[in-house]
């Protein structure tokens, strides 16, 4: 069996992450693609991870280019490509900046990589998946949205810090949008299997809820620039279960239908990935305010979505 093919689709801070990752975790060999003013960055930093693959002992082949056929055949394809936030900026603010690049890059993964598993990290996240949905015809179980993970490592690290226990023992779900509107579910919150409110205060939870809310912003604000190291992370796992069929539960951007009271439109929910790709939607009991909250972010996602389709 010849290697697995990751194509990544941008090569800047999280596109260079990603492939570290993916070569460390030996998920197969990687193509990172930039536009051809880039091109030299994206060969420069495959170059830079190659020969960092022979003090760390992994030997993943990994290709600069901004050639697309170079992507052709990939098995998993993750997108990173669009403007970043500067401070001050929501995600939502990309809209306008980020969506013929999605368009573009759509047209490209329908022509190279149709079979491919593809997930989707520029933003808005929930409005960009949607649109890469709506041009290629991918199926829901192929074509699927980053944030969940992410939002919930932020959630998880709150937590584990707040209530003075390893993160590795922290259980957090964030659910909803990837934006402000985003719904931590503190009903999921556990310290293996502990309920996390018997080491944490009410008024905590609420600040720490405030927190993951703002937590791609609050590092936007120290370095001017999105977050790399944990959005590639999470990207990674989504990858990893795919191509392991290790049918991993996590949060993810899934385009909804019906489940949840919501149709038509991309937004964090709990899912299976496993070799079919999103292989089930799963529905978790919510209490009534975080089922008013999910309905609140819902409509929030679908003003961003509309105003993709106009465009
Ligand atoms: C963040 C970006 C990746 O939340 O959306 O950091």
């Amino acid at each position: 069996m010849g290697r697995r093919k990751i194509a990544l689709i941008g090569a800047g801070n999280i596109g260079g992450q990603l492939a570290l990752f993916a070569a460390q975790k030996q998920l197969g060999d990687v193509v990172l693609l930039d536009i051809p003013q880039k091109e030299g960055v994206a060969k420069g930093k495959a170059l830079d991870l190659e020969q960092c693959g022979a003090i760390l002992g992994y030997d993943a082949t990994i290709t600069g280019t901004s050639t697309w056929s170079d992507c052709a055949g990939a098995d998993v394809v993750i997108i990173t490509a669009g403007i970043p936030r500067k401070p001050g900026e929501s995600r939502d603010d990309l809209v306008g900046k980020n969506l013929p690049i999605i368009r573009n890059v759509a047209t490209n993964v329908k022509e190279y990589c149709p079979d491919a598993f593809v997930i989707v990290i520029s933003n808005p996240l929930d409005a960009m998946v949607y649109e890469l949905k709506r041009v290629t015809g991918m199926s829901r179980a192929k074509a699927v949205g980053m944030a969940g993970i992410l939002d919930s490592a932020r959630f998880s690290l709150f937590l584990s810090r707040a209530a003075g226990v390893s993160v590795k023992d922290t259980r957090a779900m964030v659910l909803g949008g990837h934006g402000d509107s985003m719904v931590p579910v503190p009903s999921a919150c556990t310290i293996n299997g502990v309920p996390a409110t018997v080491r944490i205060s009410e008024q905590q939870l609420e600040a720490i809820i405030e927190r993951t809310r703002k937590g791609g912003g609050e590092i936007v604000g120290l370095m001017g620039t999105s977050a790399f190291y944990a959005p590639a992370a999470a990207a990674i796992a989504m990858a990893e279960s795919y191509l392991l069929d290790q049918k991993r539960l996590l949060p993810c951007a899934v385009y909804l239908e019906g489940e949840y009271g919501v149709n038509g439109i991309y937004m964090g929910v709990p899912c299976i990935i496993g070799a079919g790709g999103v292989e089930q939607v799963v529905e978790i009991p919510l209490t009534e305010q975080e089922r008013a909250a999910l309905e609140r972010s819902a409509e929030h996602v679908r003003s961003i979505v509309q105003i993709v389709e106009r465009s």
